[in-house]
């Protein structure tokens, strides 16, 4: 029995003073003045306690191009944990040729062994034959409620729009969620075509490449196919000032339609890709304008986008150089492999780690959220859309035990060594924080406590989902 005491209970609806009872894995008690005798007790006066985060766009250990994704599900739990984090989704590639299940497999072989914390699937449709179709409702009995499909990444990834139609309504009759990939393929093909035939091969051409206005049409598209199939929609990764007002046109209109956006659409612009270590930045989509950046800002403010996701997916930088994880050397070809042209760059960077210090300081510090908008928008909606809730997300009692004790006062500057993301660098290297995580636990077992790593590989566990997801 763990007695939590005297912290502040920081929850998506309110903070209050009170106490928080585990037995075994579960919260048993939340009140005040409880005094159990025998309980190990944890001093949490002056501190916040809140859920564990809850990230539900990661990708670990993904093969891209000529490598892979740097974080495989131990790292990329245990830079979670650090963080604040204590449950993860990941995307299931759906497999060339085979059955989905085939690719849940794959993905069970991969993450089982090594999950440090708790962690769910969502799978990609990214090809939709008569086999596919009939495959898709049989990812519930999976515990894969959620599909994500793509308009871009024409001949790898892309479906017609007929074919996301196609997919919302198989979804809305399972009781699934679709996730989508907003962003306009034509365009960007068309684009890239026309920028290498005139030798533009450095970084920032990646985001000239992907303009804001395909996103824009994209995030429209996607939200009048969802509300002509009735069906509900979350659209991942948003980074454009217009897309949240076509989210915005389409709430206000009835159409179920969520948004997530990511730390790195709050803070950087395409102008960083232009510096000579740009590739850092290079993600799917890219870094907009800092008038994007407000605009997403407020958008949270104002609760017009329901989750701050991290769309985690690493590199090195230079991955001829190793770096040194847990005692050991690592390398992994990274960013440098489109030293020569910004279309072989990997896509992707890191942020699992960095989402919650990163939103609290420049977030709740900065007044742009309350604390509770905060556990709102990293934990409690998450776990509300991904049908976790009040599993995940909560500090009630039957919740799991996931919980993070927060210190508001610690100051650290920020970097790659308190990251613990196995990569050789950080997006927010240098930035001066107000608050951060002193001790995570994950179903009552302490995992981190301070600087001190206690979780271990194998000890996460699979989330099947089911359908219960809301839309909020
Ligand atoms: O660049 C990115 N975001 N890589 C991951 C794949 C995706 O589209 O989310
Ligand atoms: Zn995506
Ligand atoms: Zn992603």
């Amino acid at each position: 029995m763990l007695l939590i005491k005297s912290g502040t209970l920081i929850t998506a609806e309110k903070s209050f003073e009170a106490n928080i009872l585990v037995e075994g894995e579960k919260i048993t008690q939340v009140g005040e003045n409880l005094d159990v005798s025998g309980a190990e007790v944890i001093d949490a006066s002056g501190k916040l306690v809140m859920p564990g985060g809850v990230d539900p766009h990661t990708h670990f250990d993904l093969e891209m191009f000529d490598t892979v994704s740097s974080d495989d599900h131990y790292t990329g739990h245990k830079a979670a944990a650090f963080g604040g984090t204590t449950t993860v989704m990941d995307f299931v590639p759906q497999p060339a040729d085979g059955p989905l299940e085939a690719g849940v497999e794959l993905w069970h072989e991969k993450a089982d062994a090594k999950a440090a914390i708790d962690f769910g699937f969502h799978m990609n449709i990214t090809r939709l034959d008569k086999k596919t179709a009939a495959e898709i409702p049989r990812l519930l009995d999976m515990g894969i409620p959620t599909l994500k499909v793509f308009m871009a990444y024409n001949g790898r990834l892309r479906l017609q729009d007929g074919e996301i139609f196609k997919v919302l309504q198989l979804a809305k009759q399972h009781g699934m969620l679709t996730m989508l990939h907003a962003e306009n393929g034509d365009i960007i093909d068309i684009l890239v075509s026309e920028a290498l035939s005139a030798g533009h091969t450095s970084a920032v051409w990646h985001a000239r490449t992907r303009p804001s206005w395909g996103a824009v049409d994209a995030v429209l598209r996607g939200a009048a196919l969802a509300a002509q199939a009735d069906a509900p929609l979350y659209i991942v990764h948003m980074n454009t000032a217009g897309g949240v007002d076509q989210l915005r046109y389409a709430r206000e209109r009835g159409a179920q339609v969520m948004g997530e956006t990511c730390p790195q659409y709050l803070f950087f612009t395409q102008e960083h890709l232009r510096s000579s270590d740009g590739a850092k930045w290079i993600c799917s989509p890219p870094m907009r304008s800092g008038q994007d950046n407000a605009s997403l800002w407020q958008a949270l403010s104002q609760d017009e986008l329901q989750v701050v996701g991290t769309d985690h997916c690493p590199f090195f930088f230079d991955g001829t150089q190793p770096i040194e994880y847990e005692g050991q050397e690592v390398s992994i070809p990274g960013k440098e492999l489109g030293s020569e042209d910004f279309t072989k760059i990997p896509n992707g960077l890191p942020a699992v780690g960095d989402r919650l210090p990163i939103m609290w300081t420049f977030g709740v510090g900065a007044g742009h959220l309350t604390e509770n908008q905060f556990v709102a928008l990293t934990s409690t909606n998450p776990a509300k859309i991904f049908g976790l809730y009040p599993r995940k997300g909560a500090l009630q009692v039957g919740s799991d035990a996931d919980i993070v004790i927060w210190d508001p006062k610690i100051k650290l500057t920020y970097g790659v060594d308190h990251s613990h993301q196995r990569t050789d660098y950080n997006l927010f290297e240098g930035w001066e924080l107000k608050g951060f995580p002193e001790k995570v636990f994950l179903r009552g077992r302490l995992i981190v406590d301070g600087e001190r790593w206690l979780g271990e590989a194998g000890m996460g566990q699979f989330l099947q989902r089911g359908v219960g997801g809301q839309v909020i």
